[in-house]
């Protein structure tokens, strides 16, 4: 009997030991040319006031027992600090359109409500100074986005007066009473939020219309910000595909096409997050290769609606001198159950380790047109890089994501040929590598490298002309499941461990572990 298992054993193993084999990728880079800038922007994060995002996940008040810096949790700050937080979105989304300025500054605070999520209070207590604050101590740019929805243009004029203005003006002034006597930078302006939707349901005419006045009289007097570091003022863009959205971008980049000394726009935002279907009900934690196959399918829709939106932008500024900003994206699942649904709390597994670098690696192909991007949202809310449950933080796999592509912030486009090879399941088939390569400003190559495939590793081989390669070395993020999570008492399940890579012969092989993103460096 026992001979009999063993023979069997051996009989399976060898039907199935193909099936386990590497599959072979060759790669071709020639790092001698290089194209558009990857700007760092597309690394941005968005914080609305949202469930936990905000309050909890930023702010917790001086007098919290949670260690905290004038009222902003230290944790947090440190951890954010260690992907380079090129810019943050605030204070929404849906909230920016509701959001009032003048309740969120001075001694005395204005409780409101939240309507858009959960219905809660807005105790106003983190307002344009916490905010500021809070920019300075992770050292990264604002983006604010006014009010256009429910504001008026003189409300968010005098917003950007209070924040920028150098000059003794009594908003200035009222600024510097406030604990701020130096003007504030605000390096990106959002002129509204989804303004065909919860940012007031306009017609494309009638937000072509607000835009112009917004961007006339919503100045920045922030005298270190009138050259080459103006503010950058985005309109709001298309949330889709369909011809609603089509037409939209049409309308807004050909009035930009027709502007005047008067009035300008530097970029146009575009939302699209990863659903599956809407409403949101795919399953954050606790899914198989189905759903895992499933949703990578559907992120990488992300490619062909830049695509879309770009070429109309190309009929009227082929120039590029507008930027495409996806200042949302992520993944989009059913909130977490006991959690209140407003505040959109979900899991963040190896998957969304493996979406986020899609996207990135989709934003860095766009690259000329693609200049911003703000993934939503950056703490406890949706697509998270840090959960955080009182004093407990943990590091989200994404986060380590955002970590490994720090070196491709700003560095230079590098084009990488390759056959990616499919991996399928059920009737879902996907590339089953992705890769992206750039040179930072010292010239050194990093190369990203995405296997898909949850069940097959892949051997690499690059062949790497324009430099001299000596050796290479970096970091690869993997774990057990499609839907493995780091939680409090388990942070360590997803983090990125060291991986060994060859160069020999102007040719950089390594092997990558099956669903797994993996960055490296080639020394020269
Ligand atoms: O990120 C959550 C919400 O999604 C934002 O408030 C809104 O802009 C979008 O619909």
């Amino acid at each position: 009997m026992r001979s009999l298992l063993v023979g069997f054993t051996l009989i399976v193993m060898a039907i199935t030991a193909p099936l386990m084999a590497a599959q072979k990728v060759e790669l071709s880079i020639d790092a001698s040319k290089t194209g558009a800038k990857i700007d760092r922007d597309i690394f941005g994060q968005f914080a609305e006031h949202l469930g936990h995002g905000v309050y909890e996940g930023i702010w917790v008040g001086p007098d919290s027992k949670i260690p905290n810096t004038r009222g902003i949790r230290n944790d947090v700050v440190g951890a954010l600090k260690g992907i380079k937080v090129p810019n943050v979105r605030w204070p929404g989304g849906c909230f920016a359109d509701e959001y009032h300025w003048r309740k969120g500054i001075g001694p005395q605070r204005v409780a409101t409500l939240n309507p858009n999520w959960g219905g809660v209070i807005e105790p106003n207590t983190f307002g344009t100074h916490e905010f500021m604050d809070f920019l300075d101590q992770i050292g990264a740019d604002a983006y604010i986005s006014v009010n256009v929805g429910s504001g008026t243009p003189q409300e968010a004029a005098e917003w950007l007066e209070y924040m920028t203005a150098a000059a003794p003006t009594t908003l200035a002034k009222e600024r510097a009473a406030n604990g701020h006597p130096a003007p504030y930078k605000v390096a990106l302006l959002g002129i509204g939020n989804e303004s065909w939707d919860c940012g007031g349901n306009m017609t494309p005419d009638y937000y072509v219309s607000q835009m112009k006045i917004y961007s006339r009289f919503v100045r920045n007097f922030n005298p270190a910000q009138q050259g080459k570091q103006q503010m950058l003022k985005i309109a709001v863009g298309p949330g889709g595909d369909g011809p609603r959205w089509t037409d939209w971008t049409e309308n807004v980049i050909k009035a930009y096409q027709q502007h005047t000394w008067s009035w300008d726009i530097n970029g146009l935002s575009m939302h699209n997050y990863t659903v599956g279907h809407w409403p949101p009900s795919y399953t954050s934690a606790g899914f198989g290769e189905t759903e895992y196959s499933q949703i990578l399918k559907s992120t990488l829709e992300m490619d062909g609606l830049i695509s879309k939106h770009s070429a109309i932008m190309d009929k009227y500024d082929p120039d590029k001198k507008v930027a495409l900003v996806v200042d949302e994206w992520g993944g989009w699942y059913a909130p977490l159950p006991g959690s209140n649904p407003g505040f959109l709390v979900q899991q963040n597994s190896l998957r969304d380790a493996i979406l986020a670098a899609l996207n990135l690696n989709i934003f860095a192909r766009h690259a000329d047109r693609v200049r911003g991007a703000n993934i939503a949202q950056m703490i406890n809310v949706l697509q998270a890089m840090i959960i955080t449950d009182n004093e407990k933080m943990v590091l989200t796999p994404t986060y380590y994501v955002f970590k490994m592509y720090v070196p491709f912030q700003d560095a230079k486009f590098v084009p990488v040929t390759f056959d990616a090879g499919w991996y399928t399941h059920g009737d879902v088939a996907l590339p089953r590598v992705d890769a992206i390569a750039a040179k930072d400003a010292n010239g050194k190559l990093w190369l990203e490298i995405t296997n898909l495939d949850p069940n097959q590793p892949v051997e690499i081989e690059a062949s790497l002309a324009g430099i001299t390669a000596k050796s290479a070395a970096g970091e690869t993020l993997t774990a057990p499941k499609v839907d493995s999570v780091n939680t409090f008492d388990t942070p360590n399940t997803v983090v990125p461990k060291p991986v060994s890579a060859k160069v020999q012969g102007g040719k950089l092989t390594l092997k990558l572990e099956p669903k797994s993103v993996t960055v490296v460096s080639v020394e020269q």
